[in-house]
């Protein structure tokens, strides 16, 4: 069978590794979309299919999902809507699946506050430019200079790298065991599933269906 049969007879998704991958597996289970397999630690097999629907899943690093997506390369994708801000790629978005539920925030010490009262220029530290830069260029109308980091972003303004960060805020305790303040509130967050555009087109039975057994566990 070539390749494009193939891509046209399986509904292929992309899920993200990491702390979502746990919930979505268990939510994806529930409508039926049973998927666990491809979370098995024992087996370096990244790709999971499953003949009876026809469906395959695998496992991405969360800024892939929607490039995956986008592509074609998968169908479907699950992604945290913080990845699907930042990425902005050409994709529909068509469900809240209601897990992952965080707040994207500015943080810093307290006394950083004042700074973002005023349209002084400050220096942000954050995994998210293009989120941060939205929020500061274009609804705050302050200018900043944005430094992007790959990971514990809280760090920054305790060594001094930077006055405030914009980062996720799940529990608050990261902040809170550090000394940092949720100084401002950028948007909610959870996460959604994204659907490649022409799949939508040529695969929509299909992919209405998945999110109609979705949305019956959601209760929705
Ligand atoms: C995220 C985020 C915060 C933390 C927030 O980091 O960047 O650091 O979780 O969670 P909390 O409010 O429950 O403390 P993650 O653990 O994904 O790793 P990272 O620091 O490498 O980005």
């Amino acid at each position: 069978m070539g390749k494009n049969q193939e891509d046209m007879e399986y509904l292929t998704f992309a899920l993200t590794k990491g702390r979502l991958a746990e919930k979505t597996l268990e939510a994806l289970s529930k409508a039926g979309l049973d998927c666990r397999e491809v979370l098995d630690g024992s087996s370096r097999k990244l790709i999971f299919t499953q003949e009876e629907n026809k469906y395959r899943f695998f496992l991405a690093k969360g800024p892939d999902v929607p490039t995956y997506v986008e592509q074609g390369a998968a169908d479907i994708g699950v992604s945290g809507r913080d990845i699907i801000m930042e990425e902005n790629r050409s994709i529909y978005e068509v469900l809240d699946l209601g897990i992952g539920k965080c707040r994207m925030c500015v943080a810093g010490f307290p006394e950083a506050g004042e700074l973002l009262k005023h349209h002084e220029m400050i220096r942000v530290a954050t995994k998210y430019p293009r989120i941060a830069r939205d929020y500061f260029h274009d609804k705050k109308h302050q200018t900043v200079d944005i430094i992007k980091l790959n990971g514990s972003i809280e760090l920054a303004p305790i060594v001094g790298l930077s006055d405030v960060i914009v980062d996720i805020v799940e529990t608050g305790s990261t902040l809170r065991e550090n000394g940092l303040v949720v100084l401002e509130e950028i948007c909610f967050l959870s996460a959604r599933m994204v659907v490649n555009p022409v799949s939508m087109r040529m695969k929509a039975a299909r992919i209405r269906k998945v999110i109609r057994l979705l949305q019956g566990v959601l209760g929705k």
